[in-house]
């Protein structure tokens, strides 16, 4: 085919993923996560993510490779992921993408993670409209954006949490429910028999004088374990996860269908892994249609970190005829849009 193949490598957190795009379309990917691993920490222990991706890499390649059928001497470019994450985490994929492109003698992209969570709804729904609005909600981001041309024009921060990241909450709420880690997908599942009214939970910043397109969860959390404290016996866990849920949701939903109105938007992308969670998908959804706001969502596969969606800025760039980075580029755990 004319068009160029491109390879994106992630590894900023815990999960090693590789994907092959070429002109929207993903043509295969792979990934490997050493979440088991970290399970006993309650958290991702850098250096054992490191390690992992390092020996996680190669057959992550040669698989996306295998399920593409395609051959490493086809890829025309290479994307990886330059930051944020976990510097050292960063620091494998980023090594690794460089040796490929100077191997390959094809040129290398950094990618901001961020811009990979917004990318990857392209390759199932198509091209994004010229504007829109992000909600990126995961492990390790909460963060409301407003998008324009991807490969051309700078991602505008609209607002992010000032504490703990909205999957960060799960995890801890989570813990204290005595659910297991990750705590997200746990907290939805206990939560499906569970009463959202049993308790109401504080919906953090929404007053009319707060920040309008800021977060906060460590305050909720607080409530939680509060909650927890002054209510002694056997914990009320579904109700517990399903209120909490509920005003993880609301909060979400509320501030990013504000941000479209406010900026005159009409398509709303949701992403990250907790993008994933029932009730934040059905309510933004519900919020949405009552706006006159088109909802895009990528499955959940392609929510949580993956390779796919670092290929997928890398094809954007590509065909946008983007100025690779070079390859001195350095890592950029700390990287702010
Ligand atoms: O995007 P992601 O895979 O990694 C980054 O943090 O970049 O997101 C992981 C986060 C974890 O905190 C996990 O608990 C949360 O996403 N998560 C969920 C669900 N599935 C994953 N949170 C709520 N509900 C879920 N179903
Ligand atoms: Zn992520």
């Amino acid at each position: 085919s004319a068009m160029p193949l491109v390879l994106g490598i992630e590894t900023s957190c815990d999960e090693t993923g590789v994907g092959l795009v070429r002109d929207g379309q993903l043509l295969g990917d792979a990934l490997a996560s050493s979440m088991d691993e970290h399970a006993r920490f309650g958290g991702v222990v850098p250096e054992i993510a490191a390690r992992a991706h390092l020996h996680a890499l190669r057959p992550m390649v040669e698989h996306a490779l295998d399920r593409a059928g395609v051959a490493l001497g086809d890829v025309d470019a290479i994307a990886v992921t330059a930051g944020p994450g976990l510097a050292t985490a960063v620091q494998i994929g980023l090594a690794a993408g460089k040796a490929y492109a100077l191997a390959l003698g094809v040129p290398l992209y950094g990618v901001h993670h961020l811009a990979g969570h917004a990318a990857v709804d392209v390759l199932e729904h198509g091209p994004l409209p010229q504007r829109c609005v992000a909600l990126i909600v995961s492990g390790g981001h909460t963060s409301l954006l407003l998008l324009g041309d991807l490969a051309r024009d700078p991602i505008a921060h609209l607002g992010d949490t000032a504490d703990d990241a909205a999957g960060e909450a799960f995890d801890k709420v989570a813990r204290l429910l005595g659910l297991p880690y990750p705590g997200g997908p746990a907290i939805d599942r206990a939560a499906r028999t569970g009463d959202p009214s049993a308790v109401r939970f504080p919906r953090p910043l929404t007053g009319p004088t707060d920040p309008p397109y800021r977060f906060s969860f460590s305050g909720l959390k607080t409530a939680v374990a509060r909650h927890v404290e002054r209510h002694p016996g056997p914990l009320p866990v579904a109700d517990l996860a399903a209120s909490f849920q509920e005003a993880v949701a609301d909060t979400l939903s509320r501030k990013a269908v504000a941000a479209c109105g406010d900026h005159g938007v009409t398509t709303l992308l949701l992403v990250g892994g907790v993008a994933a969670n029932s009730r934040v998908r059905a309510l933004v959804a519900k919020r949405c249609a009552a706006a006159g706001i088109t909802l895009r969502v990528p499955s959940p596969r392609l929510c949580t970190d993956n390779g796919a969606m670092i290929a997928a800025v890398g094809d954007l760039l590509v065909h946008a005829g983007a100025t690779p980075s070079r390859l001195d580029l350095a890592a950029d755990p700390a990287a702010v849009l």
